[in-house]
């Protein structure tokens, strides 16, 4: 038996009073992180870019709603993200639509609704949205996603420099220029470098963002042989975050002198020529902002092991772990109203499993955890981005977690509840009926 579990407080963590309120398993998301979120990226990156949040982070109304009003942009990658834009207000105009595979129908629907801003990947994609927005007399205009030469450094998910669905090879560009020259109705009007995600130091930032700007000079050159200006360069982001384990936003702030620096050198014309440099970001505008309480529902030795079943599994907590980034889990324990839940020692290497009847539903081998109780509850801190909507939430059926929003800068404000429902609907017959299907 070792000594007391330390007390760590992630950044975030609302109030046990109001923790303890909310029946589990449920998300927690906290407004006013999200708010301090954006102040913080916002004072990293020059003030005349723009900034993208993209919604596959976290597509909840509410936080939606405060990046909207904070001056956020949408990016969205499909019709149900466009949908959660539009629906917390953002005019059409606004939103950035891009992924590596569209269909016909949600690029009309996008068109129809008034989007007119796509990240491309292809020379196809390009030919696709030009023959929609023809057929609808309308004009689009495309940023070309590029995948550069290199990956980029660093701790974080790379997504460039290895062949992958997303953009077009650089050198591919370089060497039919013309294919990618946009078309009537799909104006080429920018790039789109997108390397990596989840890059925790400023140095590994700026150098992908001095990658990328270096490539994207080069392209500009090339391209405008073609007839095409460049006028937006989207340099994607990257910007990390903690995840499902104590610890605090991710200090960027040496991020706007080097930033600066690097866009006078590499575009010293951009505000004659009128370029605009816009970023995305995700995971470093929400993660912070949520967490999962989750209660413990058996606890008991196996094999010489303290073993913990948690009501969450890779249903509630999944997507990472489906991308095989599993993350250790590192819950706490959350004191009753009072604050008052007596010290417990430390269990060392506790295994710890969701209630799912697969034994692929482990989150840790050997967590250090308090010792715990059935009926304990434990909070897992900085899933605001990645958490419920990247998770395999249909698997085996069991209740979902409630989504509460509470608003730090507000305590007066009552949590609001809400449950996404998975019901199955019946397709109509003429739909099924060239599957076979009854
Ligand atoms: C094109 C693009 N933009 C933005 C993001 C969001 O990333 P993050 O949540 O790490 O900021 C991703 C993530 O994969 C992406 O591919």
């Amino acid at each position: 038996m070792s000594a007391p579990a330390e007390a760590v407080t992630p950044a975030a963590q609302p109030p046990p009073g109001v923790l303890s309120q909310i029946p589990t398993p449920a998300y927690v998301y906290d407004l006013a992180e999200v708010r301090r979120n954006h102040r913080a990226l916002r004072a990293a990156l020059p003030a005349d870019s723009g900034v993208y949040y993209s919604l596959k982070a976290n597509a909840h109304p509410s936080l939606l709603r405060v990046l909207r009003e904070q001056g956020a942009s949408p990016e969205v990658c499909s019709s149900g993200e466009l949908e959660a834009a539009l629906g917390a207000g953002w005019p059409a105009a606004e939103v950035l639509y891009s992924g590596p595979g569209k269909r016909d129908q949600e690029i009309e629907q996008a068109l129809r609704a008034g989007v007119r801003h796509f990240s491309v990947d292809s020379p196809h994609a390009i030919e696709q949205l030009d023959r929609i927005a023809r057929r609808l007399d309308v004009r689009a205009q495309c940023l070309l996603r590029i995948n550069d030469d290199q990956p980029v450094r660093g701790q974080g998910l790379a997504m460039t420099g290895v062949a992958s669905q997303f953009g077009a090879d650089t050198q591919w560009v370089l060497q039919e220029p013309a294919r990618f020259a946009g078309r009537p109705h799909a104006e080429l009007v920018g790039l789109h470098l997108y390397m990596g995600t989840n890059l925790a130091e400023p140095e590994a930032l700026l150098g992908q963002f001095d990658r990328s700007l270096r490539t994207a000079k080069t392209l500009r050159t090339v391209l405008a042989e073609h007839g095409v200006r460049l006028r937006v360069l989207d340099l994607g982001g990257g910007f990390g975050a903690p995840f499902a384990s104590a610890g605090e936003r991710i200090d960027l702030s040496a991020l706007r002198p080097g930033l600066t620096a690097l866009l006078d050198e590499e575009l010293p014309d951009r505000h004659d020529d009128g370029t605009r440099i816009v970023f995305e970001s995700g995971r470093y505008l929400v993660g912070t902002a949520g967490v999962l309480l989750t209660s413990v529902l058996d606890v008991k030795r196996s094999h010489g092991k303290d073993v913990v079943v948690l009501e969450s599994g890779i249903n509630h907590l999944g997507g990472m772990s489906g991308m095989r980034r599993l993350p250790p889990l590192n819950p706490q324990l959350v004191p009753d109203a009072t604050g008052s839940a007596a010290p417990r020692p430390d269990v060392l290497d506790a295994l710890v499993t969701g209630p799912l009847c697969t034994p692929l539903d482990t989150w840790s081998r050997a967590a250090k955890l308090p010792a715990l109780r059935p009926g304990d509850v434990l909070v897992v801190p900085n899933v605001g981005a990645y958490g419920l909507s990247a998770s395999l939430i249909a698997f085996l059926g069991h209740p979902l977690p409630l989504e509460a929003v509470i608003d730090g800068d507000d305590p007066g404000s009552v949590p609001e509840t809400t449950r996404i429902h998975l019901t199955r609907t019946t397709v109509p017959a003429e739909a099924g009926t060239t599957l076979g299907v009854k």
